[in-house]
């Protein structure tokens, strides 16, 4: 067993330990690993927002319609991996039971093609529940309608932590996602995935990182724990910077608005994009997660969504922070859905990550590269 493997079974066993909520049952998933061709292609879906409004038409359509986003994107891509960016669901107006069908639903865009994915939270993943005001109207309150059988059909938010053992028992075996280390709770989507190198299949040639950035439930912020458990991790799986690094979390840090343009304004180099239309809306606080990235080369770029509005790439330090493309019909904002992809090459002397926004209707814009100067 190679020092990495050791680590890993470490780690995968305290997941284990963590994870004995008793559904979840055991789980052996291939390895994730570079294309022959050396070629491992993540698609981000960003804001799905599944769940606005089921008694009303426009909630199941808008739902639909985001079924058809995905679908066109995956069909034009065909991705490695997909990477569920946070706010899969708007969970503050549905039953608890139906907040997992909505959830399942979103994942199983990935599933029903048989690519892995993983999952991070976002601010409306575990809502608690809120009282629309038009159900103060003549109209009333409608009915809570559940999936026959389901147990805790109620209004009230539904814990991270209960969504996540959902999707780990449903998941056929292609979820990575995990509940992370308990000590890092009510954050949980806490972990770190390798993706093995083509050429020498015992080592990883890419760490991707999943961190929870709040919201819901508890406050928007990444705490001081979690940018420790990411010093360990990383010293851990990747003790001289070896190894390439990509970061994905949901709501951007305040990082972002240091390098955003000018809201509303034309995107200019560096930065590169095509939807400008907002001020980024920042975590609570900076509490040493981006310094800790920020000083390390090995991090090539962070991907968020949370902001509708924006998609642009903009160089911070020596990595990029980038945002998503709203790929759901659900939440604000009506510019066109798409999604961002990240196409990662693995060769021996040229490690890079090249990006590009693709649309429901199939076109593809913003095309970036990713590498640094420092790695090229
Ligand atoms: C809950 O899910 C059921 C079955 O899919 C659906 O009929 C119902 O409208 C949903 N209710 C809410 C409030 O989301
Ligand atoms: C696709 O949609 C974009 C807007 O996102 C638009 O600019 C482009 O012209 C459309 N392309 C086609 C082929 O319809």
């Amino acid at each position: 067993m190679r020092s990495w493997q050791r680590r890993l079974s470490a780690a995968g066993a305290l997941v284990a330990a963590v994870l004995a909520l008793g559904a979840a049952g055991p789980r052996s998933p291939a390895p994730l690993q570079f294309s022959p061709a050396g070629r491992f292609k993540v698609v981000l879906f960003a804001d799905l927002h599944y769940g606005e409004n089921a008694w009303t038409d426009w909630g199941p359509a808008q739902d639909a319609a985001s079924d058809h986003v995905m679908a066109a994107v995956l069909d034009a891509e065909n991705p490695d991996f997909v990477v569920y960016l946070g706010d899969l669901v708007t969970a503050n107006n549905v039953p608890v039971a139906n907040a997992s069908l909505y959830w399942d639903r979103a994942v199983s865009a990935a599933r029903r093609r048989g690519v892995p994915w993983s999952t991070v939270f976002g601010n409306h993943d575990d809502m608690p529940f809120e009282w629309p005001p038009e159900w103060f109207s003549p109209a009333g309150v409608p009915p809570v309608h559940c999936p026959p059988a389901a147990p805790g059909c109620s209004f009230r938010g539904t814990p991270r932590v209960e969504l996540m053992a959902d999707e780990l028992s449903r998941g056929g075996g292609l979820s990575r996602s995990s509940v992370g280390p308990r000590e890092l709770w009510p954050g949980v989507s806490n972990y770190v995935l390798q993706v093995l190198s083509r050429e020498r299949p015992r080592d990883p040639a890419l760490l991707m990182y999943f961190l929870d950035s709040g919201g819901g439930s508890y406050p928007e912020v990444i705490s001081c724990a979690q940018a420790a458990w990411f010093h360990s991790q990383a010293r851990f799986l990747n003790p001289d910077g070896s190894i390439p690094e990509l970061v994905f979390w949901h709501i951007p840090s305040t990082a972002y608005v240091k390098v955003a343009p000018k809201a509303t304004t034309e995107i200019s180099k560096p930065c590169v994009g095509s939807l400008n239309e907002e001020d980024v809306a920042p975590q609570a606080a900076e509490w040493g997660m981006m310094d800790a990235l920020a000083h390390r080369p090995s991090v090539k770029a962070i991907f968020v969504g949370h902001n509708h509005g924006l998609d642009w790439c903009c160089p911070y330090e020596k990595l990029w922070l980038c945002f998503a493309r709203h790929t759901g019909h659900g939440g604000y904002g009506d510019w066109p859905r798409g999604a961002r992809i990240v196409d990662i090459s693995e060769e021996e002397e040229h490690f890079s990550v090249n990006s590009w926004i693709r649309m429901e209707n199939g076109s593809t814009h913003s095309h970036v590269t990713l590498t640094s100067a420092r790695f090229s």
